[in-house]
């Protein structure tokens, strides 16, 4: 029976399926989006302009990007039934259980199905729109302070600082240095082909199951250390190095020793890249420039410095193709813009929406078989039931 299957745990070497989308490079480190680099796009373009690229194919028209960009306005505020059951949450839930559980209850409020011909957008324009609310309340309710509402006159990424920093008591003005820091962060992690949460979104859809449902399990899926939640492990760990004297080469010693002390170097190692992450590039050297332009100096920055010198010249890193990848400066960065370790892996999560929705759509457009994959078997042969008093 093993005859017919070839196995490949953790799809190493299997291509799930076509998609025009986003574009890989692990030798050379490229990722384009639609044609476009990430480093044309980090430097010039807006994250909603990059999410209407992922998720229409083309770069909108100042038309067509005002009509995107009202459509999400008119949509940032969620249901106050939503609320109720955020209200509910423990004060200290992880904002990862907070988001995906209530994307998925967003699938209760809007039961009309996704529109196949496409026409409908209400769903993408939703999840685009609502999800930095949900994410600012995590922080606001883990503050003690009230939640607030977006207002319609920010653009998206001041509109979600605002929701996470301004309180009733004061004027709060979004510092432009830090908007621009967020969206440029936002475009490095708005798609990367069929990563573990990606393939997570298409497999669900593939059942032809709603947005919603897929997304929340694409949140659920990059919540994991190994994948999106390593932005949140990295810090840990450079904070924990810092901790300890700041000598990197025990960490060094203990991911070489894997196998014994079970540590791992979280930010490094991709399945894909072999010779450098090319967001890992990009957001190193903005750490540099917005550390220096808001006058935060965060000792953790060197000491991820060292780590990454360290291993670069370690011979067990280099052999294995160990390299910083998009989580390892991600962290210090967030931090500055004084978002909390525990909300990393939820920026995260509101970077890659429009890949996962893009990826989502392409999937249905295509009108993809649902995904089943086969197994080898290794269990018992078969036998015979024995009555309970018998065994
Ligand atoms: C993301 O897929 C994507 O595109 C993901 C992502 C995206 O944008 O969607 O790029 C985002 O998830 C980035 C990765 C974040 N994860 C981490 O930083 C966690 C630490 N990294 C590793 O767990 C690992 O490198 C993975 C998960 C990223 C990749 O795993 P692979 O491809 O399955 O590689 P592997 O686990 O088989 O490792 C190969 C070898 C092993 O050693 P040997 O068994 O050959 O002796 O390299 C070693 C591993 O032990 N290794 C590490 C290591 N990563 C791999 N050793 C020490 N530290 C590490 N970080």
């Amino acid at each position: 029976e093993t005859g017919f299957v070839t196995l490949d745990s953790g799809y190493k070497n299997t291509g799930a399926t076509k998609s025009a989308i986003t574009f890989l490079d692990g030798e050379k480190g490229i990722l384009n989006y639609r044609g476009y680099s990430i480093e044309d796009l980090a430097a010039k373009a807006t994250f909603l302009e990059v999410a209407y690229l992922l998720i229409y194919g083309e770069l909108p028209t100042q038309e067509q990007y005002a009509e995107f960009e009202d459509s999400i306005r008119r949509h940032t505020i969620v249901n106050e039934g939503v609320r109720a059951i955020f209200d509910n949450f423990p004060v200290n839930a992880h904002p990862m259980a907070t988001l995906s559980s209530l994307v998925s209850a967003l699938s209760a409020f809007y039961p009309d199905s996704y529109d196949e011909k496409g026409k409908d957008d209400r769903h993408i324009i939703r999840l685009l729109a609502k999800l930095p609310t949900i994410a600012s309340w995590s922080y606001k309710k883990a503050q003690g302070h009230p939640v607030n509402y977006p207002k319609n006159d920010l653009d998206y990424c001041s509109n979600f600082l605002n929701m996470m920093f301004s309180l009733p008591v004061e004027k709060y003005e979004v510092d432009p240095v830090v908007a621009s820091a967020l969206n440029t962060l936002l475009i490095l992690h708005a798609d990367h082909e069929q990563n573990c949460s990606t393939s997570t979104v298409r497999l669900v859809g593939s059942s032809q199951a709603n947005l919603y449902s897929s997304i929340s399990a694409g949140i659920s899926a990059l919540w994991g250390p190994l994948h999106g939640g390593a932005n949140q492990e990295v810090i840990e760990m450079l904070e924990a190095i810092k901790a300890d004297g700041g000598d990197v080469s025990k960490y060094i010693d203990m991911a070489k020793n894997a196998k014994t002390t079970g540590f791992r170097l979280f930010g490094f190692g991709h399945r894909v890249y072999k010779n450098f992450d090319p967001r890992a590039k990009i957001i190193k050297k903005a750490a540099d420039d917005v550390l220096t332009k808001l006058g935060v100096n965060d000792p953790v920055l060197e000491i991820a410095k060292g780590l990454e010198e360290a291993a670069l010249n370690d011979e067990y890193f280099v052999a294995r193709k160990l390299y910083p990848n998009v989580d390892f400066y991600s962290g210090i960065i967030y931090r500055a813009l004084g978002i909390p370790t525990n909300m990393f892996t939820v920026m995260f999560a509101i970077g890659r929406l429009p890949g996962w929705i893009a990826q989502w759509k392409e999937m249905r457009a295509m009108k993809e078989p649902i995904g089943r994959p086969r197994q080898i078997y290794t269990g018992a042969t078969l036998r015979d039931f024995v009555p309970m008093e018998q065994r």
